[in-house]
């Protein structure tokens, strides 16, 4: 019998090409499926990369609640009109610590991956408060209520805890001092050695200018450390994979 006349077998008769293509199926699901469970890790760790402090973590949950991803992604892809126009292309480790991850699907305005220190604190109260004074033709809301609601973390420890729980590596001590270190951040004249030890190179300002710690002090720490992490000058991709 030829091999044209066995497979004949299998295309008249259902159940004996059920019971094939769900061998032929299982076979292929498990080549491609098993090798991962021995990867040992599926993003390359980089220099510079470290949990959000308090303040950017409450900065965040703001970012959502207030539905900036709607029309703002952050991720730039490994394209030249993206990366000439936004910078290095985004690498996975930068949203590592970001539960959910913020990449968005639609750019209604700019990528924000790596807007951080890219304008001054006071342009972006500006801008958050009245977009239009800043750009004329722009189509994003006001965001000054942002200035007037006063913050004290006091939920802030309980939000940290639930990033530790899905993955980020926040320290008992880090819990610990969640409060002092979310006021910390915004105040220059508080002590914040130990917020600098804990959290590498976090900056340390009053980013809203006013006396209040305020949601907006909050929200542009957050703006402000996006695509800072990484140092782009130093950085050489790992290629040895
Ligand atoms: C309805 C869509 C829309 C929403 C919602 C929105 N934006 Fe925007 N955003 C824009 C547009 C359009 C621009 C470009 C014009 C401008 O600079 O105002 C922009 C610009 C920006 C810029 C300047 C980026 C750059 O590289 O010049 C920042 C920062 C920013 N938005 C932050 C935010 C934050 C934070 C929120 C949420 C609190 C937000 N946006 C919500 C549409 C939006």
């Amino acid at each position: 019998m030829g091999i044209l006349a066995k497979h004949k077998i299998l295309e008249t008769n259902a159940t004996l090409l059920l019971i094939f293509s769900f061998f032929v199926v299982t076979i292929g699901g498990l080549v491609q499926i098993v090798p991962l469970f021995y990867l040992e890790n599926t993003i390359e760790k980089v220099e510079g990369v470290r949990p959000y402090t308090p303040l950017e973590l409450a900065g965040r949950d703001i970012y959502i609640r207030e539905g900036c991803y709607v029309c703002h992604s952050q991720m730039i892809r490994p394209m030249r009109d993206e990366t000439e126009r936004y910078g290095h292309y985004s690498l996975a480790a930068e949203s590592m610590y970001d539960h959910p991850f913020q990449w968005g699907s639609k750019r209604t305005g700019p990528d924000l991956a790596r807007v951080g220190e890219r304008y001054s604190d006071e342009w972006h109260v500006d801008h958050l408060t009245n977009p239009q004074s800043v750009v004329p033709e722009s189509i994003m809301p006001k965001y000054g209520f942002l200035s007037h609601t006063v913050i004290d973390g006091r939920y802030i420890r309980d939000l940290m805890s639930v990033h530790r729980i899905v993955g980020v590596p926040y320290s008992d001590e880090m819990l610990e001092n969640a409060v002092a270190d979310f006021k910390a951040q915004a105040n220059p004249d508080a002590d914040t050695d130990g917020l600098l030890e804990r959290y590498g190179k976090a900056a340390v300002r009053n980013f809203d200018g006013q006396a209040e710690l305020t949601e907006m002090d909050a929200l542009i720490s957050y703006l402000q450390v996006l695509g800072t992490m990484v140092d782009f000058s130093t950085f050489t991709p790992d290629d040895s994979r």
